[in-house]
């Protein structure tokens, strides 16, 4: 069985990821200059992209996890967030990027800014590799760095799973509809 046979389409190549990678992450070099900041992954579909992002970020910097659950193994948000790792470090007085795969609802995001706002860190900005704004359903969430806009079809790879498949795919797809209305 081969992965890439359930793709329905490519949406974004691995080429184009790690081109846009390399100008986010040169970007944040420049606005976080001094700054130290963590990037804060939500585990655990940011994995890929902080491994790519982090490569082209040329400032010292740290990495922590968080663990945001919103999806319960279906193809859509349930809006119900389940907060099962929280960050190890302390992050008062710290500049945090939150790093996640996908932004849909923007659900798991208001939640995971609710929480870190209690620690009192310095700065908190979002760092996406996917935005998927058709799909919002919260209004106030700014997506400082994102990767790229995509439409609202269900997609896999880089990170992104279906029932926790698929995430080790080198691009972002859509995935062909028989193999979740089986
Ligand atoms: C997915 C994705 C985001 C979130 C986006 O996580 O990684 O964290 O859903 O959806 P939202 O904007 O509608 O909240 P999931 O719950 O599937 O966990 P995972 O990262 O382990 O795949």
């Amino acid at each position: 069985m081969n992965l890439n046979n359930d793709i329905k389409k490519i949406l974004v190549t691995n080429e184009q990821i790690e081109a846009r990678c390399k100008e986010l992450g040169e970007q944040i070099a420049i606005d976080y200059e001094d700054k130290k900041p963590i990037l804060l992954s939500l585990l655990r579909g940011s994995i890929p992209f902080v491994t790519t992002l982090s490569k082209y970020i040329s400032i010292p910097l740290e990495f922590d996890y968080m663990k945001a659950s919103s999806y319960h193994g279906g193809t859509s948000s349930t809006g119900n967030v389940a907060i099962s790792v929280l960050p190890a470090s302390k992050l008062e007085g710290r500049h945090v990027i939150i790093v996640e795969d996908i932004v849909d609802t923007g659900f798991t995001l208001s939640t995971v800014v609710k929480i870190l706002k209690s620690y009192n860190p310095a700065s908190i900005e979002i760092a996406s590799l996917l935005d998927k704004p058709s799909m919002r359903k919260v209004d106030d969430l700014k997506i400082k760095y994102n990767g790229f806009v995509v439409p609202a079809e269900f997609v896999v790879g880089y990170g992104l799973d279906y029932n926790e498949l698929y995430r080790q795919l080198p691009y972002v797809g859509v995935l062909k509809e028989e193999i979740y209305n089986k």
